[in-house]
């Protein structure tokens, strides 16, 4: 029998526990300030406004956000008509109270579920082929496993996605990109404490992984960070 989505949660090795439960009240509530302001210009050298402007291409009228956080970008983008329909997808339900709270205008679904695990796109709240984007940002440094591992989230946005849809987003490299002594410093902290989990993720296994899946990728590297932007195939059955 396939298990529901909260008992997927339930049964989530505890190193993907760890890495999304730092996520409570109090540090969403510093959030947008100290990562996306001060850590993301001054530590890893790519200011949000670039994120911004990934998501201002990219983001669709049918979107799924994977990993919500304070839904700082989803809050801030434009999106391409006014009434968007907006999924968020976390394991962590204060990350989805206070995502689904903060852009409530669009009425988001929200989805409990870890992204690492097939997404439950049985239940009706998800619909496989659904979407005409998904967003994954300053995911993939945050999940434990190897490239291979991390493919897991890339194959529930293509499932997600229609043909033609857009993946996109960003993470935080340990390795083919430029690290200060500053980033690399604050990168073992967060790893060691099981926040990040990205020593073993490069820039040609992150592309490895978006070409094996989509058509189209374009990756941009600023600082530490690589910002990717792919099409689903336009076949499906690719
Ligand atoms: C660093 S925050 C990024 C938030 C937002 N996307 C942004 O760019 O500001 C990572 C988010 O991923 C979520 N997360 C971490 N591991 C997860 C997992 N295995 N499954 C689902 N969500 C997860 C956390 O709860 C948190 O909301």
């Amino acid at each position: 029998m396939t298990p529901s989505a909260g008992e997927v949660v339930r049964m989530a090795r505890d190193e993907v526990i760890a890495g999304q439960a730092v996520y409570n009240r109090t540090v969403l509530a510093g959030y947008d300030l100290y990562v996306l302001g001060f850590s993301c210009r001054l530590i890893w050298r790519c200011p949000k406004r670039l994120m911004l402007a990934n998501y201002d291409r990219n983001v669709g009228e049918r979107h799924l956000e994977l990993g919500a956080g304070t839904a700082y970008f989803p809050d801030r983008c434009r999106f391409p008509g006014p009434a968007p329909t907006l999924t968020l997808a976390d394991m962590n339900p204060t990350v989805l109270r206070v995502s689904a709270a903060r852009i409530a205008r669009y009425r988001p679904t929200t989805i409990r579920a870890d992204v690492l695990q097939p997404l439950p796109f049985d239940d009706d709240r998800l619909r496989a082929g659904g979407y005409d984007s998904v967003g994954a940002n300053f995911l993939l440094h945050c999940l434990p496993g190897t490239w291979a591992e991390k493919g897991a989230v890339l194959d529930n946005a293509k499932t997600a996605l229609r043909p033609g849809g857009r993946f996109f987003g960003s993470t935080i490299l340990s390795s083919g990109v430029p690290t200060t002594a500053p980033a690399r410093r604050l990168m073992r902290i967060y790893n060691a404490r099981g926040i990040f989990h990205n020593h073993g993720d490069d820039l040609a296994g992150l592309r490895a992984q978006l070409d094996a899946r989509f058509q189209d990728v374009r990756v941009t590297v600023r600082g530490c960070v690589a910002l990717f932007e792919a099409a689903a195939p336009d076949d499906p059955a690719r």
